[in-house]
C-alpha cells in the first residue's frame, strides 16, 4: 500500500489534486501526514479540514537549517509513510530525508527539466523565446530540481502569454501529471527498485510524455 507524506509551503493545489484523485478513484493510497514549513500554508488548512494529520514546523523556531531538517525528519519518522511527495515545498530536503525513504521522494517542478531549475521558470521560458513550456515530475536528489524525470507535460507558448498566463495554464497540467504518477505508483505500473525506475516492468530512462499518453 502506498503511504504518503506530503510536504508543501503554500496554497497546495497539487496536493489537493492528488487528494481528490485518490478519493474519486478510490486508489489504495493513504496520506499519512501533510507537513509544512509555513504554518499559514493554504494546503495545511485544506488538509486539516479533511481530517488529515498535519504538522507545521517553522524554520524560525530552529537555530539553523540542520536543526530544522532534523525536526522535519523526526516528525516524518513518526509515520509509516513509504513515499514523500513534495508539492510546492520551497526547501531542499537533505540526504538523511532521502535515505529515510530509500530515494522514494517525488517533486513537481514547473519547467521542462533539465531546463530552468529554481525559480521564475515561466519568465525564463518567455525570455528565452521558447515555443513550448512544461512541468516535470521527478525523483528528488540532494541537488535542486535534479533527479530522474518520470513524466512531463507540454504547453505551447503564444505571443500573448505572460508569466502569469503560462503559470495558470501549466498548473492545470500539473494537476494531471502529479495525480497520474501517484496512480501509477499505487497500481505498480511505476516502481522504484534498486535505484532504478520501472514503468510497465521496463526500465524508465527517459521521461514519459503526458501528451503521448493521449491527453
Ligand atoms: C507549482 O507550480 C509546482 O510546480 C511548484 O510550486 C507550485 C506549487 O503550487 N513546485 P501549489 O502549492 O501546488 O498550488
Amino acid at each position: 500500500m502506498l503511504k504518503l507524506v506530503v510536504l508543501l509551503s503554500g496554497r497546495g493545489s497539487n496536493f489537493q489534486a492528488i487528494f481528490e484523485s485518490i478519493n474519486t478513484q478510490n486508489l489504495p493510497v493513504s496520506i499519512e501526514l501533510v507537513l509544512s514549513d509555513n504554518p499559514q500554508a493554504g494546503g495545511l488548512h485544506y488538509a486539516q479540514k479533511r481530517g488529515i494529520e498535519t504538522a507545521a514546523i517553522s524554520p524560525k523556531d530552529y537555530d539553523n537549517q540542520g536543526e530544522f531538517n532534523k525536526a522535519v525528519l523526526q516528525r516524518v519518522q513518526q509515520t509509516d509513510a513509504n513515499w514523500a511527495v513534495l508539492a510546492g515545498y520551497m526547501r531542499l530536503v537533505n540526504a538523511d530525508f532521502i535515505a529515510h525513504f530509500d530515494g522514494q521522494v517525488l517533486n513537481i517542478h514547473p519547467s521542462l527539466l533539465p531546463k530552468y531549475k529554481g525559480l521564475n521558470t515561466h519568465q525564463r521560458a518567455l525570455d528565452a523565446g521558447d515555443k513550448t513550456h512544461g512541468a516535470s515530475v521527478h525523483l528528488v536528489t540532494e541537488k535542486l530540481d535534479d533527479g530522474p524525470i518520470i513524466i512531463q507535460s507540454n504547453i505551447e507558448i503564444s505571443d500573448e502569454d505572460s508569466a502569469d498566463t503560462l503559470a495558470a495554464r501549466l498548473l492545470q497540467t500539473e494537476h494531471s501529471i502529479y495525480p497520474q504518477t501517484i496512480k501509477w505508483l499505487s497500481s505498480g505500473d511505476l516502481r522504484y527498485s534498486n535505484q532504478q525506475l520501472y514503468f510497465n516492468n521496463k526500465p524508465l530512462n527517459s521521461p514519459i510524455s503526458w501528451q503521448q499518453l493521449g491527453q
